[in-house]
């Protein structure tokens, strides 16, 4: 790299590139022993919940890990991000919720990479936050269903895209889970609303799952040319030294056109600036996961 002349801002930022894809091909990420369930909630809409599920997940499954993805949202973005069927006649997480149909009925292999799987979500899901309120062990269904097909298919990581509320649907990702990744937006009102995400997660803990813990906090769509970003950054890692994540998600027009391709950033363009963040935010999951196995 040292034939780069680095005394331009482009130059400089072309060698740091290429430094980063270097750093990151020559990594090998320890997988880990026990899967490891992570929701990814926030309740604001539009914080990049989807989108970093979709991009860790193909990111992970990129550097050889078995990865499942659960959608957990009406939208379906992340089964669209994925590439997988989701019209309203497939069968999804809808039927595993509500009609008890098996995981392995419904999940989809995405055509992105090998090793990564998708429950798809459909628009009926909509109602199931109204239809689990009469069933059995409503808050508990997503872990059930969860909890056999682990028993029949190994996955290394299962991520849970969550939709921008605090209803029955996240409280089932919640149960499912032992890890909590919330999503922030590096913007002004960024941590508006999270006490109540927090408190939220502590009453699920006491009540429904002890294991579950906020493992992993992402700033996302952070540019760096404003001062009013890295307050918002600095602020968080105030509040949660041990949670956030050293990478930060730059806001990138690539991530946010991958979607319309059914593609993550991750296959859509794999050395894009974005798609290199959402690589190192995997790898700093991954080797994180690995140093707490023995706190567990
Ligand atoms: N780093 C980024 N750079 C640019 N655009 C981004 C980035 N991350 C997400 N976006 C875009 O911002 C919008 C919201 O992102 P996303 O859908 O991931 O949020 P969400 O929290 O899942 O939203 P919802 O609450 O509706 O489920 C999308 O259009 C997405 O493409
Ligand atoms: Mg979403």
């Amino acid at each position: 790299m040292s034939s780069y002349d680095e005394t331009t801002p482009l130059a400089r930022e072309v060698a740091d590139i290429a430094r980063r894809r270097v750093a990151l091909a020559e990594q090998s990420l320890p997988l880990p022993r026990r899967t490891r369930v992570l929701t990814v909630a926030n309740q604001k809409g539009g914080v990049g919940k989807t989108t970093t599920t979709v991009n860790l997940a193909a990111a992970l499954a990129q550097t050889g890990a078995q990865v499942l993805v659960i959608d957990l949202d009406p939208q379906g973005n992340a089964s669209t991000a994925l590439g997988v069927e989701h019209r309203s006649e497939t069968r999804s997480v809808y039927d595993v919720i509500i009609n008890d149909v098996p995981m392995r009925d419904v999940v989809q292999k995405s055509p992105e990479f090998d090793g990564l799987w998708c429950v798809p979500a459909t628009i009926h899901l909509a109602g199931a936050e109204i239809e689990l309120v009469s069933l059995v062990a409503r808050e508990q269904r997503l872990r059930s269903a969860l909890e056999t097909y682990l028993a029949e298919q190994t996955f290394h990581y299962v991520f849970i895209d969550c939709p921008p509320s605090l209803g029955l649907l996240t409280i089932n990702a919640f149960v499912a889970a032992k890890e909590v990744l919330i999503p922030i937006q590096c913007e002004y009102y960024a941590l508006e609303g999270l006490s109540q995400l927090l408190n939220n997660i502590k009453l699920i803990e006491r009540h429904l799952n002890p294991d579950l813990k906020v493992s992993t906090i992402l700033l996302t769509m952070y540019d760096g040319r404003t001062n009013l970003a890295n307050q918002v950054v600095d602020e968080v890692r105030q509040h949660f030294p041990q949670q956030v994540l050293d990478t930060l998600i730059p806001r990138s027009v690539r991530i946010s056109e991958a979607p319309s391709y059914g593609q993550s950033v991750i296959s859509y363009d794999n050395n894009s600036p974005g798609s290199l963040s959402y690589r190192e935010a995997a790898s700093e999951i991954a080797i994180r996961g690995e140093h707490n196995r023995g706190a567990r």
